[in-house]
């Protein structure tokens, strides 16, 4: 079709119930970003009030292409079969389906001038959560290969006075610290390269705050998060009319990707919503949107879990495990994750130097086998969880020894080891065979383990993969990344009642992407309270609570040396999804019963927590204090963490103003997890109005560092 046979403008709206984005086709079947905001219900007049010059018009591109008329980072980049670099990509159709009740998809399809080369972008509209979905399809039918080098899941292009970036960086025990940034002129690129574990020092996900730093219940944000595990870029440039492009997905550093003549490429999805009202919105319609669409079974509360590593580590035999699992179920813990070390014969799991591929349990330390833990477990009324680390190897093992081809490997080049591990090249369909096998098999010998805990503990080095032929190298980092997807949806569709947890080093695998196929994730190896306070801030942005493994452990915290009051350690992994790490035999009489007090609390207060919405009240990044609080959608139930994370006078009475709730309504406010020493709230017990409870708030007597408190809210009818 010829293109500039398109003699009218084209308005393509996708709306949700408060947002929409609108783009459109001009004449020359161009298609263009024009509005993304608050929802428009005649986005056709929007043609009229936006200015829309030839200028700027060029830089507003809704993907942007190599070769076309923005000369800035491109969304899309490739080489055709006869070596033309660049794409001049029209618009040649579109269609909105609704998928149901919730869904409307938008498919826009637009067509190389020259060459049979198209490009489909898929949005999905979700609308009640207002949240977006972006992916871009591109489908060669040309004579021969055509070479990707940018391909994008997301393109949007926006203009504010002034640009803040919130993102979030970390370090291995230190992941998700938040960071607010005003964006200059240039570039400014969030991405890993590390192929696995790739969000242990930054995130796939953004806020932009327009105008002014981001504030959390006002000021125009748009926030977003990529769905991929693998190499990710978030990019955001700044021209020089103050226009800022961004564009996410995949990173294209060093993986030029072939795709044949008849082929398809599809980029993993992108999630993206606006809000008017600050970060906080940004926040609960993320968590909505995924507990609904993007985790496993997100509606069904989590249990607590109690994991042998911080309590055990690699020393223990069946006598240490079941009287952890004994002193687990007295203290109402649900489910018994046995970490790693159970494993290896030849070679046995009892440090971390050998034994990782051989998943035969060791005979040494667990004689009577698996079942033996899982009768002791359901004899003491709890469920059985293990570990696993199946993308990865020793060196020291029989696997290494049998299986040399199946790691990835740089060629002529001495191997350089991490945690004295290599990495399996999932590239090959043979390694996913057998890293599916490894899981399966457990679950199909022991079909009564309840939970798996999936580590990965080191990221990509020694790139190179003894599978994929000389010239097509490059794809590792994708093909990697997509074998291991292919494994997860094979064992979750047999395997559908079991619940998984991404772990990688900790907080290295929680990103939407791994998320669809788990049910939770391990925010990091820093158990320790106060760091959590920080630590899960920064996680909560995006990533929800039920999905949010946070332990108590013991103290001093083995990572970081502090040493914390058991009230702060569960006052903090209360607001996310609670377990327990240690070794409970080490504990008092008196912590022994507290701890189980908290457990019992936090079961009846679990489903405002890990169903709620969250309000974020005082930034710990701001204050030497911390608070945020769940509101159940009903909102008649709700729970207030506060934390102080220093000494204050003792003339400081801190107030805390509530959110969400109805201001009509009259709640009861209870303490929670108070010690016999302590009661931080003079109100408890008695009833408030929300109006009060929002407008003048909540007085809280944590003075001193390290001091904490919980209140839990029940409307009175
Ligand atoms: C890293 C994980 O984050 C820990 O929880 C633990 O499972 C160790 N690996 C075991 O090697």
């Amino acid at each position: 079709m010829n293109a500039d046979a398109l003699d009218k403008k084209r308005v393509i709206a996708i709306d949700t119930q408060n947002t929409s984005l609108v783009l459109m086709a001009n004449n020359k079947g161009f298609v263009f970003h024009k509005y993304y905001g608050e929802r428009q219900a005649t986005p056709e007049n929007l043609l009229d009030v936006i200015p829309f010059d030839k200028m700027r018009m060029e830089t507003f591109e809704a993907l942007s292409v190599f070769g076309g008329e923005y000369p800035g980072e491109p969304s899309l980049k490739a080489t055709h079969a006869d070596g033309n670099m660049t794409t001049d990509l029209r618009y040649q159709s579109h269609t909105q389906t609704k998928i149901d009740d919730n869904i409307v998809e938008t498919r826009i399809r637009l067509k190389d001038t020259y060459y049979p080369f198209f490009v489909t972008l898929v949005y999905r509209a979700y609308q009640a959560e207002d949240i977006i979905t972006s992916q871009v399809f591109i489908e060669n039918k040309e004579d021969g290969a055509v070479v990707l080098e940018n391909f994008a899941s997301f393109d949007l292009v926006t203009e504010g006075r002034e640009y803040w970036l919130t993102h979030f960086h970390g370090a291995w025990a230190n992941e998700m610290q938040m960071e607010e940034e005003k964006l200059g002129k240039g570039i400014k690129i969030i991405d890993s390269k590390k192929g696995v574990r790739t969000t242990q020092a930054e995130n796939p996900s953004f806020m932009l705050s327009l105008g002014q730093p981001a504030e959390e219940e006002q000021g125009t944000v748009i926030g977003g998060a990529l769905a991929w595990s693998g190499n990710y870029r978030l990019c955001f440039e700044l021209d020089s009319l103050n226009i800022l492009h961004m564009n996410a997905g995949m990173n294209p550093f060093g993986s030029a990707y072939h795709v044949e003549s008849g082929k398809t490429f599809e980029t993993p999805r992108f999630t993206f919503t606006y809000s008017a009202n600050g970060k906080g919105p940004v926040t609960r319609r993320f968590h909505r949107w995924a507990r609904r669409y993007s985790l496993r079974d997100g509606d069904m509360p989590r249990p607590v879990v109690l994991n042998s590593w911080e309590g055990a580590y690699f020393t223990f035999d069946e006598d240490t495990l079941t009287k952890m699992m004994t002193h687990a179920a007295g203290l109402g813990v649900e489910m018994f994750v046995l970490d790693d070390g159970w494993f290896g014969n030849k070679y046995p799991r009892n440090n971390d130097k050998a034994g990782l591929g051989d998943w035969q349990v060791n005979k040494k330390k667990l004689p009577r086998g698996i079942d033996y833990l899982i009768d002791h477990a359901e004899k003491e009324g709890i469920k059985f969880g293990i570990w696993v680390e199946p993308e990865m190897v020793n060196p020291k093992s029989e696997l290494a020894e049998n299986h040399p081809d199946w790691i990835v490997q740089r060629p002529h080049r001495e191997l350089l080891e991490m945690r004295h591990q290599l990495l399996l090249d999932l590239s090959n369909p043979a390694v996913q065979d057998f890293v599916f096998k490894v899981v399966d098999d457990l679950l199909v010998k022991h079909p009564r383990i309840a939970y798996i805990k999936w580590d990965a503990n080191r990221h990509v080095q020694n790139f190179g993969s003894p599978y994929l032929p000389a010239d097509r190298q490059s794809h590792l980092w994708i093909d990697y990344t997509r074998g291991l997807y292919s494994v997860y949806g094979r064992l979750m569709a047999k395997h559908p009642k079991v619940i998984f947890q991404a772990c990688s080093s900790g907080g290295g695998r929680v990103d939407f992407g791994a998320l669809a196929y788990h049910h939770e994730f391990c925010a990091s190896d820093n158990t320790d309270a106060f760091s959590r306070i920080f630590l899960q801030w920064g996680t909560s942005h995006f990533y929800p609570a039920m999905a949010m493994g946070a332990h108590v452990s013991g103290s001093p915290n083995h990572q970081t040396g502090n040493s914390s009051p058991l009230k702060l350690r569960f006052d903090v992994a209360m607001s996310g999804r609670l377990g327990v790490e240690l070794q409970p035999a080490d504990m008092t009489g008196e912590e022994m019963e507290y701890s189980k007090k908290c457990i019992a609390e936090y079961k009846r207060i679990r489903d405002v927590v890990q169903l709620g919405d969250l309000y974020r009240l005082v930034s710990p990044y701001k204050e030497d204090r911390s608070a945020l609080m769940y509101v159940t959608p009903e909102k008649n139930r709700a729970v207030v963490f506060a934390y102080s994370t220093r000494y204050h006078s003792r003339q400081d009475h801190p107030t805390v103003k509530l959110h969400g709730l109805e201001p009509d309504r009259e709640y009861k406010v209870k303490e929670l997890n108070s010690t016999s020493k302590s009661k931080l709230f003079n109100g408890n017990g008695k009833t408030f109005s929300g109006n009060f409870l929002m407008n003048n708030g909540v007085q809280l007597k944590i003075r001193k560092a390290n001091e904490s408190v919980v209140l839990e809210l029940t409307e009175v009818k």
